[in-house]
C-alpha cells in the first residue's frame, strides 16, 4: 500500500531528457520545490519513517542532499553536517573517493563532526549507480559512526545502485524507470 502523498510527489519531479548530455534522463526536482505541498509531504515522510529511532546525525550529499537533509535534521532533533566536493571544507577533511562514467570524484566530511557512536541517516535527491552513497556510508562508517539508513526521494533501480550499500538499507519514495 504506497502512502497518498507519493503519487503528487511524482508527478512533481520533472524529468529532462538528454540532460546534461545525450542520452541522459535528468529527473529534476526544482519542479518538486516549487510545488510547497509535495515539498512538505517530501519531508514529512522521512520525518514520520525516522522520528523516534535514535538518529543523532543527518549528513546531506551536495548538493540536492543539502535541501532535504537540513529540514529532516531539524525536524528530528539531529545535528546536520554537509557531505562536500573537494577543497570547499575549510577544516580537517577525511575524504572518499568514487568512480563516475568517466574519472573519479570525491566526497569529504570535517574530521570532528560526527562521534564514534553517532547514529546516522545519510540523504540524497537520488539514488543512480550508488558510488556516491557508498563513499558517503565509507565516510561515515571511518568517522565511528553506525549508519541506520540512506533515503533519497528518488531511485533509478535499473542501474542496481541499491547493489552496492554493502547491505546497508535505503530507503525511496518514487522509482523512475
Ligand atoms: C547526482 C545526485 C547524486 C548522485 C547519484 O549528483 O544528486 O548525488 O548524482 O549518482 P550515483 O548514484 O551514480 O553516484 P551529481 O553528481 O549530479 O552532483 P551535484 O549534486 O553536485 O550536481
Amino acid at each position: 500500500e504506497q502512502d497518498p502523498r507519493i503519487e503528487g510527489i511524482a508527478s512533481s519531479i520533472r524529468v529532462v531528457p538528454n540532460f546534461p548530455k545525450p542520452g541522459i534522463m535528468f529527473q529534476d526536482i526544482t519542479t518538486l520545490l516549487l510545488d510547497p505541498k509535495a515539498f512538505k509531504n517530501t519531508v514529512d515522510l522521512f520525518v514520520e519513517r525516522y522520528t523516534g529511532k535514535d538518529i543523532t546525525v543527518v549528513a546531506g550529499i551536495e548538493a540536492r542532499g543539502f535541501i532535504f537533509g537540513p529540514p529532516i535534521a531539524l525536524a528530528i532533533g539531529a545535528k546536520f553536517i554537509p557531505l562536500r566536493k573537494p577543497r570547499k571544507l575549510p577544516g580537517e577533511v577525511i575524504s572518499e573517493e568514487y568512480v563516475l562514467e568517466y574519472g573519479t570524484d570525491c566526497l569529504q566530511m570535517h574530521i570532528g563532526a560526527v562521534q564514534p557512536g553517532d547514529r546516522a541517516l545519510i540523504v540524497d535527491d537520488l539514488i543512480a549507480t550508488g558510488g556516491t552513497l557508498c563513499a558517503a556510508i565509507k565516510l561515515l562508517e571511518r568517522a565511528g559512526a553506525e549508519v541506520v539508513e540512506c533515503a533519497c526521494v528518488i531511485e533509478l533501480p535499473e542501474l542496481k545502485g541499491r547493489e552496492r550499500l554493502n547491505g546497508k538499507p535505503l530507503y525511496v519514495l518514487v522509482e523512475s524507470w
